[in-house]
């Protein structure tokens, strides 16, 4: 009997990708069985050179991740109000209406592989799968961000990532970037305190963190920003023990998402908005475009709109979570973009990084694709798995407009939002920049132990650097609190010098950390 030879093939019988059986799964075919072998041997061809081709490019940020579906449930109000004041997007009209979703959870700076237990953002990564198509809400656990100007992204992660020379994280780097761009201390005051470090990814919060807006019926439209609040509470770690947890699992925030689905304990987190109308609020000492500020939860309070629960792990990692593809420009009817810098830098990235990461078709993958019916003009390219044809669809009209058959535009439902915009072209800042008021009024809320905490980390991170960043972050922290600038100051006076900065953010010898993790709400 040959190898593609068989009698007896039932449905777990294993077979290569034509489809033949494989009688031997053990050994390569050779001239005797001491070989050489030979080259005609397809089906150990065929295993090796898709092994050979098993990973693709690794995600530029957040590599490392973890990812769930489960389903978003509307309360069809926004606050005290019907959603539909604000935004006529379908999803949250109806009270209970639910909207099947995938999550992805990440860290930002290390590969795929890396501890889950480093001082870093969180990746909070929505897909909605809505009845008008899909809707992406790609935040961060964290409400703000580092910088607030797109074209700077590259470069930041270039100082947070690892040295090109020597590949290891280095402080310096990291401190140098935040020193000479000071919109970043806010971030960084949060970042180096403990909420740096979720304990997990349940018991943490996400944001959407730029500045979106909704759109009602009648074509008006509001500012808006997303939170999600966990129902599990929230959760972080002292340096210490992350370090503790990381000595023996660097896969626990993973293991514990995974295991409390697992469980049948199922993760919900509340969505909330901050709605602001839509013009540039001269009243206020920041811009509402900058996703360096908070929006003070006094003056524009958080809305509840709606729950979602996490219910469903994945069943294959790579198929699911490595090639889910999120990106910013993902909106649906009544949910729209607004003129923040980040966020327009922001659309452009991800589907250009996808296409590259996953390839040209990659919004066919089942993930990625829609669940309601898609039709489109578009084919060919690297992997296409389907023609995106109507039923009944004249084969042969593959363009728009035409009287032959083919795809028709959809109507307008609603009036269209048509914002009037006019400028001089230019390159320059926004005004009211205001770069460490906020920063000090986090310190000021934050407890005693995450004081102490956040000087602790930020003396250890910055006493191996050169004095000038030194002191161009003590500057920061005076400008922000008086206290912080004191106390930083003292720290590194005090601190030894020697030893490098080349260790992961926020690493530190002699902690003097409380023991305890904390678990309370901001
Ligand atoms: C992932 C670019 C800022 C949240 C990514 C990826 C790129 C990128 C290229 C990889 C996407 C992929 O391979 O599928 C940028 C640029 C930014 C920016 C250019 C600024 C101009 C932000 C901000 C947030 C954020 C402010 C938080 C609100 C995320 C998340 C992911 C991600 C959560 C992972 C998505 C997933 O799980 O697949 N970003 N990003 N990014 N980014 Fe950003």
């Amino acid at each position: 009997m040959t190898e593609k030879q068989t009698n007896i093939e039932s449905e777990d019988t294993l077979t290569n990708r034509q489809g033949h059986p494989v009688t031997n799964n053990q050994s390569i075919r050779t001239v005797g069985n001491r070989g050489p072998a030979t080259l005609e041997n397809y089906d150990f061809i065929e295993k090796i050179s898709h092994f050979d081709r098993e990973r693709i490019p690794e995600r530029v940020v957040h590599g490392r991740g973890a990812g769930a579906h489960g389903y978003f449930e509307a309360y069809g109000t926004a606050g005290d109000e019907p959603a539909s004041n604000y935004t006529r997007a379908k999803l949250f009209q109806e009270k209970g209406k639910r909207t099947p979703v995938f999550v992805r959870f990440s860290t930002v700076i290390h590969g795929g592989h890396s501890p889950e237990t480093l001082r870093d953002p969180r990746g909070f990564a929505v897909k909605f799968y809505t009845e008008d198509g899909n809707w992406d809400l790609v935040g961060n656990n964290l409400k703000i961000f580092f910088i607030r100007d797109a074209i700077k992204f590259p470069d930041m992660i270039h100082a947070f990532k690892p040295d090109p020379v020597t590949n290891l994280q280095d402080n310096e780097r990291f401190f140098d970037f935040c020193a000479n761009s000071p919109e970043t201390f806010h971030m960084v005051t949060i970042v180096q305190s403990p909420w740096g470090i979720p304990a997990n990814y349940r018991m943490m919060q996400g944001s959407g963190v730029n500045t979106y807006k909704w759109v009602n019926q009648d074509g008006q439209a509001v500012l808006v920003k997303y939170h999600w609040e966990p129902k599990q509470g929230i959760k972080n770690l002292t340096q210490k023990e992350a370090e503790e947890i990381q000595a023996t699992n660097f896969n626990h925030a993973t293991q514990d998402l995974f295991d409390a689905i697992e469980r049948g304990e199922y993760p919900e987190w509340e969505l909330l908005v901050q709605i602001m109308s839509d013009d540039d609020h001269p009243e206020l000492d920041f811009d509402p475009l900058d996703d360096t500020k908070l929006w003070p939860e006094d003056q524009f309070p958080w809305l509840r709109v709606g729950k979602m629960v996490l219910n469903k792990n994945p069943e294959d990692y790579f198929t699911e979570v490595e090639q889910a593809a999120f990106g910013t420009g993902v909106l649906v009817d009544g949910l729209d973009f607004s003129d923040d810098k980040m966020l327009q830098g922001r659309t452009f990235s991800y589907s250009d990084t996808q296409r590259y990461r996953v390839g040209a078709n990659y919004l066919q993958l089942p993930i990625n694709a829609p669940k309601k019916r898609v039709a489109t003009n578009q084919s060919g390219g690297q992997m296409q798995y389907k023609v995106d044809r109507a039923p009944g669809q004249n084969p042969h009209i593959n363009y728009e407009p035409s009287i032959l058959g083919g795809l028709k535009e959809a109507e307008q439902t609603g009036k269209e939002y048509t914002p009037h915009i006019e400028g001089k072209l230019v390159r320059e800042s926004i005004d009211r920049q205001s770069n460490t008021k906020q920063a000090g009024e986090t310190y000021r809320q934050f407890e005693q132990w995450e004081k102490d905490e956040l000087i602790s980390n930020l003396v250890s991170g910055l006493a191996p650097c050169d004095k000038r960043i030194q002191e161009k972050m003590i500057a920061l922290a005076e400008e922000a609190d008086e206290e912080y600038g004191r106390r930083l100051k003292e720290g590194l006076a005090n601190a030894p010098a020697e030893g490098s900065s080349q260790k992961p953010l926020g690493n530190k010898d002699g902690d003097q950390a409380p023991e305890k993790a904390i678990e309370k709400g901001h």
